[in-house]
């Protein structure tokens, strides 16, 4: 039998194989080599443990997954319930139901002034789908591409798997965890290809205002670079002014989802919006890289927008501000540093400086001996992430307020 293997990506190796030795030794396979720079997303560790020591029988408090404890609104699953019985089961076009596409499109006119071309929308699995297609589409191999530390730690390696090189700028409370011009330039290499950011972001919560956007909108254009802004995290915000790149920049890339606002993870559907000119290529990259969404999900998120399900959705809204505001003050009178506002999402990310130098090492304590599951700041990347942690207040406040009691008590001892 020959077998091929993939090695330098400019050469393919045949291999001679002995079919009584299947399945193959562990030498013989081999990895793409782009793969040996990824790196493990942690918080999916620290899950697994958590899952772990309950079914030891242990009371776990989670507060290191990003998803919403709530589970999907009831007028979204009828709808799922509607699509399933008339049998919507097959493939829909490439770039997603003309219906969501439209009422997405809809979304933009009514909460942003902006009008879309539907045309310019493309439904996703998931902003990971989208986040994964627009890497395909913008970044060449060797190419660099701009994006901070902390950041979402996927957004890394989509751009590894390119073999393409993250450019990371280390971003403090200072400049409220988001890139300043000072900070461009002194980053932006020849290479550099696009700047990719998010608002608010993940892991810290904080927002690009609408003044810094125009600014780095600007830097960017100057710079010839695409500018891919995550909004996944709109309608989870705290502010009254939390602007879309789409206001600004007909040539922005913008990548959503029904995940986070929408309480949708599981459903694994979002969607991107690119500048005109890119349709027919988005098209065949939809095609090529996962044929279509989900059909029956596509449906369900046609009923994100009712008025019945967006009134559950700013009830949850506000539930999520007054975890905020509880959490922030609780972990600030244990002793954590939190020196800047998470304006939206649901996370705190806050410094541990007073208990420990190791955040992995703090994290496996307070897990294992009290029972509180949070995310190492090495997740998010290499800047001062040993000083810090992310909480998710991802669950309700009886098991927040267990939880802060439990760090208190840990960190006490420290
Ligand atoms: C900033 C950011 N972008 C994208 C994603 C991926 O989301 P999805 O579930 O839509 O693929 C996440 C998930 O945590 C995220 O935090």
């Amino acid at each position: 039998m020959i077998c091929k293997i993939a090695g330098d990506s400019q050469v393919n190796q045949e291999v001679e194989l002995n079919p009584d030795d299947s399945p193959m030794k562990d030498s013989q396979l081999k990895t793409a080599h782009r793969v040996e720079n990824i790196s493990p997303f942690r918080v999916m560790k620290v899950l697994q443990r958590a899952r772990q020591l309950e079914a030891e029988g242990k009371k776990i408090v989670h507060m290191e997954v990003g998803e919403p404890d709530f589970s999907t609104a009831q007028p979204i699953v009828n709808a799922a319930q509607v699509a399933l019985k008339k049998g919507y089961t097959h493939y829909s076009t490439a770039a997603g139901l003309p219906e969501l596409r439209e009422a997405i499109s809809r979304l933009y006119a009514d909460r942003y002034h902006v009008s879309i071309d539907p045309q310019r929308i493309f439904i996703t699995p998931g902003a990971s789908g989208g986040l994964n297609l627009l890497a395909n589409l913008l970044v060449d191999q060797g190419a660099g591409v701009l994006m901070t530390d902390p950041a979402y730690p996927c957004n890394r390696n989509y751009i590894r798997l390119m073999g393409a090189q993250p450019q990371l700028i280390p971003v403090g409370p200072e400049s409220n965890y988001q890139p300043t011009i000072a900070l461009l330039n002194e980053y932006v290499r020849d290479n550099t290809c696009g700047l990719w950011l998010a608002s608010p972001a993940n892991p810290t919560g904080t927002i690009i205002s609408r003044q810094q956007l125009g600014e780095i909108n600007e830097w960017a254009g100057k710079h010839n670079l695409h500018l891919l802004l995550d909004e996944i995290y709109h309608g989870l915000h705290y502010v009254d002014d939390l602007p879309s790149l789409l206001e600004l920049n007909e040539q922005g890339f913008v990548v959503n989802s029904f995940s986070k606002y929408y309480g949708m993870t599981g459903w694994r559907v979002g969607w991107i919006v690119v500048p005109e000119q890119f349709i027919s290529q988005v098209d065949m990259l939809c095609q090529n890289l996962f044929i279509a969404a989900s059909t029956i999900s596509q449906y369900a998120a046609l009923a994100a927008f009712s008025a019945g399900t967006v009134e559950i959705l700013e009830q949850r809204r506000a539930d999520f501000r007054r975890r905020r505001d509880f959490l922030h003050g609780a972990l600030s009178d244990i002793g954590f540093t939190i020196d800047v506002e998470a304006e939206g999402a649901f996370y705190i990310y806050a410094g541990i400086e007073k208990f420990s130098d190791n955040s992995e090492e703090f994290c496996r304590k307070m897990l294992e001996q009290y029972g509180v599951a949070i995310t190492p700041g090495t997740d998010f990347g290499d800047y001062r992430a040993r000083q810090f942690v992310r909480f998710a207040y991802t669950t309700d406040m009886e098991n927040l307020a267990l939880g802060v009691e439990r760090l208190a008590r840990g960190c006490a001892l420290l």
